[in-house]
Formats: structure tokens, C-alpha cells, sequence
């Protein structure tokens, strides 16, 4: 067992797992010898992101940190998001359709107690509190691109372990092709679940081999604390080669099945958002480019700075081979 929980279901990382403050701390007062001239660029910008994410937490919520992570793909020299940025420019449909609705609205989200229920094609089914889920492997911090399909990206900080931990112990069956995630649906709590705007519960699925792949992240925290209401608390997915609607958030049941899910996007508009939804420059949204993309937080409108969105989010060395060999145009 790698991190406890007090009653209170706050969780707090062994001492020995996380870096620790100390070395936080000192990470500053590198910062100042960096500054200096006393080491080299790269090594500064590293401390320099650290630092950030330690600046940006506004630390109301309870810690949860994770070690770094060995995953290849898991870690970037890129620029955070800021957490303002991260948290307050959101798509969570449940709470409202603009980006500022979620952060004002998603207070009402409970989520203690919460349960995930494992169900479907799997030996070994049941239920997992959340205190337990969030103990069942050893919290990795992985920094991810996410890239909406609506042309904005974010660089964080995400906090979990990779999703194939819990799928090993669960023991799926020979005839569990799919993972299905299905989200909460509680219209008392999420004022926009009465809507029509998609078919609730949000839900989205992953091909047993994108579920099981290491960058696959079964996510509890984000910037070093659990993950607030209205990105995804108290558990999501993070799937950093998808577009970001593929990150199913506040997630209640992972089901194994046979045949390819139905998902909210893909029952709104079979056309315009497919199973796979890859992160793809070369296919583009029926009613838009997906060749380039505003980092959030660098400025907006005419004059936003775009970067060039890269196949398969800059993930390809480590997911292109899932898909060797499919027509990624018929399979978008
Ligand atoms: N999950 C649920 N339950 N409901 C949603 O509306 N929106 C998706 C995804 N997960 C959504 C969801 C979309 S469109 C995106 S881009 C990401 O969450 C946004 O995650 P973020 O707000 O943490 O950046």
C-alpha cells in the first residue's frame, strides 16, 4: 500500500513517495542560482515548470502527489498551464455548455462517498470506494498535452496511475474487447443533465489495447492536489493521444464488453466525432481545420499564437503501432 487516507477520505502520500519538501522548497532556491547563470538552460526550464506548478495550486484542496513518472511519454519540458487556466476554462456539459459554466457550477458535485463499480466481461467484478481505487497503485505525476477537437490545448500536471493497474486485477475475459466508462448523472446535482444537448450519462469507450496502454491514465489529481469538481473529481480518465472528450470525468462504472460502445459525442454527431477521435492533423473536422491549435493561456483571437498539432498529439512513437495498418480516415 503506497498512500493512506484519514477519515475525511483526504489522501496523503507516504513521505518516502513523493518528493519532499524540502527538496520542494530547494527546487526554489535553485531557481535563484539558475537564474544566475549557474547551470544550463534545460536544466532551468525544468525548475522553472516545477516551480510553476508549485506557484500556480491555489492549495484549497488536499495534496495528492505522485512520483514522476517512468512512463515514456510522461513528462515534457513544455510550459504548464496555468491552474487558473486549467480550472476554470472547461468542457463539463453536466454543469452548463460555456467554458466558465463548470467552475461555477460544479460545486453542487458530491463526491464523497463515491463508488466505481467494475462490471461486465471480467472474472473479478465489484465495487471500489473511492479511498480504495485511489490506494490500488502508487500515484504517478504524468504532464500531458490535452488537445480538445475544438483546436485549444492545455499542458498539466495530471496526477493517477496508468488504467492497465486496475484492468490486470480485475482479469478481463478472452471476449472483453471494449472498456466502456459511464460518468454520473444526477440531475439534482447537475443542473444541465435535464438538457437534450447529449444523451446521458456521458459515457465513452476505449479498444481493450488503448485501455491497457501505459499513457492511459486513471486519473485522481491534477498540479499536486485531488482534481477539483469541474475537472472530473473525484476520478477521470486522461487518453493524452485523443482528443480530450474521449476523457470520460467523475466516472461511476468501467464496464468490459464485447462489441465497441456507444459514446455521448458519437451518438450527437456520428460524423463529426468518431470511435477513435486520434489526434490527427492530416483529417479534419467536417466543419473546421485540425492542423493547428491555441495553447490556452497564450493569448486569444487574431492574434493567439498557434502551434502546430502533431499526429497523434505527439504521442506516435509510443501509440502509432496500435494502429498500424488502419485507414485512420474511415476510422476517425
Ligand atoms: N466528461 C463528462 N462527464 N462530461 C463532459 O462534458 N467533456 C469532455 C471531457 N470529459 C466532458 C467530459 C471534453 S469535450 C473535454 S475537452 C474534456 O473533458 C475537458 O477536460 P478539462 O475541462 O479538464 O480540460
Amino acid at each position: 500500500m503506497l498512500i493512506r487516507s484519514d477519515d475525511s477520505g483526504f489522501i496523503h502520500p507516504r513521505s518516502s513517495e513523493i518528493t519532499p519538501r524540502a527538496a520542494y522548497e530547494g527546487r526554489r532556491d535553485m531557481l535563484k542560482l539558475l537564474a544566475g547563470g549557474m547551470a544550463g538552460a534545460a536544466l532551468a526550464s525544468w525548475a522553472a515548470r516545477d516551480a510553476l506548478a508549485q506557484a500556480t495550486a491555489p492549495g484549497k484542496l488536499a495534496a495528492l502527489q505522485g512520483q514522476k513518472s517512468a512512463v515514456p511519454g510522461a513528462q515534457t519540458m513544455e510550459k504548464l498551464t496555468d491552474y487558473k487556466d486549467a480550472t476554470s476554462y472547461n468542457n463539463y456539459y453536466e454543469f452548463g455548455t460555456d467554458k466558465g459554466d463548470p467552475v461555477k457550477n460544479a460545486g453542487t458535485l458530491k463526491t464523497r462517498p463515491w463508488t466505481v463499480e467494475v462490471e461486465g466481461l471480467v472474472k473479478k467484478p465489484g465495487k471500489y470506494g473511492i479511498e480504495d481505487l485511489i490506494k490500488l497503485s502508487a500515484q504517478e505525476e504524468r504532464i500531458y498535452r490535452l488537445r480538445c477537437v475544438e483546436g485549444w490545448s492545455m499542458v498539466i500536471p495530471w496526477v493517477g496511475y496508468s488504467l492497465a493497474e486496475l484492468i490486470k486485477r480485475v482479469e478481463p475475459q478472452g471476449s472483453a474487447k471494449y472498456v466502456e466508462f459511464v460518468t454520473l448523472a444526477d440531475p439534482k446535482t447537475m443542473p444541465f443533465v435535464g438538457s437534450r444537448v447529449l444523451d446521458w450519462p456521458y459515457a465513452e469507450g476505449l479498444r481493450m489495447d488503448e485501455a491497457m496502454h501505459p499513457l492511459t491514465l486513471l486519473t485522481f489529481g491534477m498540479y499536486g492536489e485531488v482534481l477539483p469538481n469541474q475537472n472530473g473529481a473525484p476520478v477521470r480518465i486522461v487518453v493524452p493521444w485523443k482528443y480530450g472528450f474521449k476523457s470520460a470525468k467523475s466516472i461511476v462504472k468501467i464496464r468490459f464488453v464485447e462489441k465497441e460502445p456507444g459514446t455521448a459525442w458519437n451518438k450527437a454527431a456520428a460524423q463529426e466525432y468518431g470511435f477513435y477521435s486520434n489526434v490527427n492533423p492530416n483529417v479534419d473536422h467536417p466543419r473546421w481545420s485540425q492542423a493547428t491549435e491555441r495553447r490556452i493561456g497564450d493569448g486569444s483571437g487574431l492574434f493567439a499564437k498557434r502551434h502546430k498539432t502533431l499526429m497523434f498529439n505527439g504521442y506516435e512513437p509510443q501509440v502509432g503501432q496500435l494502429y498500424a495498418g488502419m485507414d485512420l480516415k474511415k476510422f476517425y
